[in-house]
């Protein structure tokens, strides 16, 4: 029972570090917020933000009044965010919050928060992979280039567009008034080639683009980091045009009503756009690869979450004015916005953004899990092969290659909404579990050196904690289920093997 609950100090976690198989200190603090903004903007703000604005086939959504979702939500990130910052100044050590939790809430929380941060990041790059696909793919469409339906995109999405498809003709309703996406997904289907039967719909490009850069990932961090900042400086730029090109074209009319559906929108939405927010965090799985991460880690990570608020706040506003929220509901709402005022080009220029931003949050998100699991591995929670270094390259390649396999598969065959409510509620868990550390280590701890000081201990964090979990009570019935059914197989794990293996268990026996 002690063992559940034993904590690893700190100070040896710090030790460990400095002495081990550590990682080369490249970053600063403008690396840091660039890695942020490279984590954050990606499939949230270029594709989920369409289906929270229209709230699929019944239009439940929230409407013009998306802009307010956008703001609550970056509020309740604004509070996990000031907890973050004071562990990751403290703790600057690769593993993120389960480096934090065996710091402060011993080592059976710490392998649900590890277990639990797979879904943000590694089914969080499923969704990222899938819509880096649409975008792709409408990018190649654009440029008059035809692609296979049937490589495309998933099983079941063709599988619910064909339905959609046959119900409309079966009411005399044209199944083109559905849209193009529909239209393509049913059509997949319809084209795809059988094995003994069985249509073979698949998402090639989503495979694909996860394996070419699990492939740039073993070759090292110093060409990634570089490949990172390009992208988000030509992501941010084009969002920027989607803004001040946009703008000229709005509609105030479409601004009215404001909010459809009240408050119950504004939060339903909430809870689907917090995928666009999530990433701030992940700066801190940098740590081991940052110069002065007491200073840079907080600056890093705040500074990102401010610059993308208002990034998003102007995409809301102008994005709900170009189009009637109505029809915002596609996979590439953006290019929509664009396409239906007749812009092809604009359209064409935003899917380029499209693809970068989502290119630099699958690195940042395919760079963090495999050093998660390498920090579960070095504590012995996770088999030792997987802490192996690459001798040359000096990269986890082990469990890189790895994540990456894992992640190009079921990108390959999954619906996008889904994975995107699976990867909010675990991150949500994971905010709250965090905050919680915070409130637990200023009482068993109080004397240890903070550079970073969430404000209003233990209000913040406990704001943190009630408002990621209002969060989550938004989300569907059959997502907390999937969320408990992970956990409870992450417990069997943990007893069959991280309870055994633990390196803090065999040090004490
Ligand atoms: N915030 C990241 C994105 O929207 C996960 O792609």
């Amino acid at each position: 029972m002690s063992q559940l609950f034993r904590l690893k100090s700190l100070d040896r976690m710090l030790g460990e570090a400095e002495r081990g198989q550590s990682l080369k200190r490249t970053l600063g603090p403008f690396q840091l917020t660039i890695l942020g903004i490279g984590a954050i903007v990606g499939a949230g703000i270029f594709s989920t933000i369409g289906t929270a604005a229209a709230g699929g086939a019944g239009h439940t959504g929230a409407g013009p009044a998306i802009v307010a979702s956008f703001v609550l939500t970056a509020i309740v990130c604004g509070f996990a965010a000031l907890c973050y910052a004071e562990f990751a100044a403290m703790v600057p050590i690769a593993g993120s919050a389960y480096t934090y939790a065996y710091a402060t809430l011993g080592e059976l929380v710490a392998w649900i928060i590890g277990w639990d941060l797979i879904i943000e990041y590694a089914v969080g790059n499923v969704a990222v992979a899938i819509s880096w696909s649409g975008y792709f793919q409408e990018l190649l469409r654009n440029m008059g280039i035809g692609f296979p339906a049937w490589l495309g995109t998933d099983y079941r999405s063709a599988a619910m567009a064909a339905r959609q498809v046959a119900e409309a003709a079966a009411a005399g309703i044209d199944p083109a008034s559905l849209g193009p996406a529909v239209t393509l997904a049913a059509q997949a289907l319809a084209e795809a080639p059988r094995l003994a039967g069985l249509p073979i719909v698949f998402n090639l490009p989503a495979f694909t683009i996860v394996m070419l850069i699990t492939w740039v990932l073993v070759i090292g961090i110093k060409e990634s980091a570089w490949v990172t900042t390009g992208t988000t400086f030509l992501n941010v730029g084009i969002i920027l045009f989607f803004v001040v090109v946009g703008i000229f074209y709005v509609k105030p009319a479409n601004w009215t009503p404001f909010a459809p559906h009240g408050f119950t929108g504004i939060w339903g939405a909430a809870a689907i756009i917090f995928f666009a927010y999530i990433g701030f965090d992940a700066v801190s799985t940098a740590a081991e690869e940052t110069r002065h991460p007491q200073r840079d880690m907080p600056i890093g990570m705040i500074s990102s979450l401010v610059i993308c608020t208002l990034i998003y706040i102007a995409v809301a506003i102008v994005l709900t004015g170009l189009l009637h929220w109505t029809q915002l509901g596609t996979a590439q709402p953006l290019a929509t916005a664009f396409s239906a005022i007749g812009m092809n080009w604009a359209a064409g220029v935003i899917s380029v953004g499209a693809v970068f931003a989502c290119t630099s949050v699958l690195m940042v998100f395919q760079l963090g899990q495999p050093r998660i699991f390498f920090s579960m591995a070095r504590d012995g929670l996770l088999p030792q092969w997987a802490a192996k270094i690459h001798p040359k390259y000096r990269t986890p390649h082990v469990t890189t290659i790895l994540t990456g396999v894992v992640v190009a598969l079921f990108a390959s065959v999954t619906n996008i909404n889904e994975v995107v409510e699976l990867t909010n509620i675990g991150t949500l868990f994971a905010f709250a579990l965090v905050s919680a550390g915070i409130i637990v280590l200023r009482y068993v701890d109080p004397g240890r050196k903070r550079p970073f000081r969430t404000p209003f201990v233990p209000l913040v964090p406990l704001l943190s904690i009630f408002s990621c979990l209002w969060l989550a009570v938004q989300l569907p019935l059959v997502t907390w289920w999937r969320f408990i059914a992970w956990l409870a197989a992450g417990l069997v794990l943990y007893f069959l093997y991280g309870y055994r293996h633990s390196r803090l268990r065999e040090e004490n026996n």
